[in-house]
């Protein structure tokens, strides 16, 4: 973490499930960078969907970060089968954030449409970002469309498919076209798409 702020990554994508909070922090600050200058994204863990624990899950995400708001704050994953599905009220709870500016943005991530079109329909909060799995082995083209027919922004998780793309020929041929690594390859592709995409180095 220290070497990628080092080197100019500025988008951190941390989660309550990574167990990684405090360290993300931790390497924020001994950057000596402004914390204005970092956007930071933290997720809700699964067991944590009903409203009281959402509200005390997210006071644990700020006091690891030791930050008092976060850029983006995201439910991890629909659950329709935990909490009798209800992850209608779960967003509702996230919206409390966002109102007391506590997350400057929320969203959501591994949305299928159905569970984007349930919180459009009883919500008033379009989430700012589906996070999804995206990548050339698996373009998720129905989920992105419905996020750019919505003003849903997409980003890519996996973008470079856990690294399988980087030994991949087709895309090998493409980076020795172009002068540039595989992974760079993707990463554009997945640009010019208009997904945000991140990687994990
Ligand atoms: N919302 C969700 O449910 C969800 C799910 C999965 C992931 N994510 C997020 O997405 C981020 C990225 O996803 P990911 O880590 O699963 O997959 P990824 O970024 O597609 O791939 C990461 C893997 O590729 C390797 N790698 C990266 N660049 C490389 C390069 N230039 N040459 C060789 N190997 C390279 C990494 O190796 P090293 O380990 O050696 O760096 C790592 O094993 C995660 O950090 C996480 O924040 C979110």
């Amino acid at each position: 973490m220290s070497n990628a702020l080092e080197i100019g990554y500025r988008h951190i994508d941390t989660a309550e499930m990574y167990g990684n909070e405090k360290e993300v922090a931790e390497a924020v600050r001994a950057s000596g960078l402004a914390r204005g200058d970092i956007f930071v994204t933290s997720k809700l863990n699964n067991s944590f969907h009903e409203p009281e624990a959402v509200r005390a899950a997210f006071d644990t995400t700020l006091s690891e970060l030791g930050f008092d708001y976060v850029d983006l704050f995201l439910i991890h994953w629909p659950l329709p089968t935990l909490y009798d599905g209800d992850f209608v009220s779960t967003w509702r709870t996230l919206e409390e954030f966002h109102r007391d500016g506590r997350a400057r943005s929320i969203g959501v991530s591994n949305f299928q449409i159905e569970h984007l079109e349930k919180l459009a329909a009883e919500t008033d909060t379009v989430p700012a970002v589906n996070q999804i799995e995206v990548h050339p082995y698996f373009a998720n083209d129905a989920v992105r469309g419905y996020g750019q027919e919505h003003q849903i922004a997409t980003e890519a998780w996996s973008p470079i498919a856990q690294g399988k793309v980087l030994d991949d020929s087709t895309i090998m041929q493409i980076a020795d076209r172009v002068g540039k690594t595989p992974a760079q390859v993707v990463l554009r592709w997945h640009i010019q798409r208009n997904d945000i995409c991140f990687r994990s180095r």
